[in-house]
């Protein structure tokens, strides 16, 4: 090889760096627009003096973890709307903890990055947003007048462990991970008439900044997984396989089941066991395991296994 040759290809190797970094900074320029255009302030834009309403519920019936099972039938309507209530309760506390931790997320990988680049800048917006919904499901456990469910102690350090591990495909398919599943399912209840209004509204505001934030994530991953060989991709996806299948569980935690006289071990068993367990973790999942599979995340005998332990697979994939 002559010098001019390794000239050449020097040049070539940093026209395409200066290109991905040009690319993935029109990204985060298009995204900062769309935050300074379409933002909502968790204080005002939900009328917090407003009663709850009669008769409407917290979540949908068909999404409440013991829907279709014999226990459920055993409920009365009144423990039924109860438990989607704590049910709720607890995914919004799950939310607060998730957030949390997507925020520690980004502002390391503005200190690790460019630091004031457009990524970065784009990076702290997230995290402001995030920081917004996190005052507004606390603003809404507190109006319903139930309380928090903390995690526990293991999933904390799981959390804090994850939270050190290098940035790149894995982190950002964590924040896809908790961002999706809760995407998908407030779509589906932000139009629903029978659901509480303080609980569309939430959702509606929510949906409405999390489309930029999985976009955001979703090119993370993308330029992630393309910029990685084999082997340096393995640890990423196998790391995402292994979250996915704790993440489904952690949803819903096992005391919800106390409020209406069940065991947690017994609701939990029974939920696992439904007729609607697989369908609703596939319903959440759909589009992000799509992603997945044409990003090369579903690749590797140990990953596949695990991503079909976790039951998140529409089963044309599996
Ligand atoms: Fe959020
Ligand atoms: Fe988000």
């Amino acid at each position: 090889m002559t010098v001019a040759d390794g000239e050449t290809r020097s040049d070539k190797s940093g026209t395409a760096a200066v290109g991905v970094a040009a690319d993935r900074d029109r990204v985060a320029v298009r995204l900062l627009k769309s935050s300074a255009e379409k933002f909502f302030d968790p204080i005002v834009d939900v009328d917090w003096d407003a009663p709850f309403e009669e008769g409407k519920v917290w979540l949908p019936e068909h999404r409440t973890s013991l829907y279709g099972t014999t226990l459920w039938e055993t409920l009365t309507p009144e423990q039924r709307v109860e438990l989607g209530k704590q049910e709720l309760a607890g995914i919004l506390s799950f939310a607060i903890y998730a957030e949390c931790w997507v925020g520690l997320m980004f502002l390391r990988s503005v200190t690790e990055g460019g630091l004031i680049d457009k990524r970065s800048q784009y990076a702290l917006t997230e995290t402001a947003e995030e920081a917004r919904h996190s005052i507004m499901f606390a603003r809404l456990l507190s109006k319903m007048g139930v309380e928090h469910y903390r995690q526990p102690k293991w999933r904390l350090y799981l959390m804090r462990f994850i939270s050190f591990v290098p940035l790149g495909p894995f982190s950002y398919g964590s924040v896809m991970l908790i961002e999706e599943i809760l995407d998908r399912a407030q779509r589906e209840s932000m139009n629903d008439p029978d659901i509480q209004p303080h609980v569309r509204q939430m959702m509606r505001l929510h949906v409405m900044e999390e489309a930029r934030h999985i976009a955001f994530a979703r090119d993370e991953v993308r330029r992630g997984m393309e910029s990685r060989g084999r082997f340096r991709r393995a640890p990423h996806r196998l790391c995402l396989a292994f979250l996915a299948l704790l993440v489904f569980p952690l949803l819903v935690p096992g005391s919800v089941y106390k409020s209406v006289g069940i065991g947690p071990l017994r609701g939990m068993r029974a939920a696992r066991r439904g007729p609607h367990y697989k369908a609703n973790i596939q319903y959440y999942c759909e589009p992000m395991a799509r992603f997945f599979v044409d990003v090369g995340m579903y690749e590797g005998f140990l990953a596949k296994k695990l991503w079909r332990m976790s039951k998140g697979l529409p089963d044309d994939l599996v």
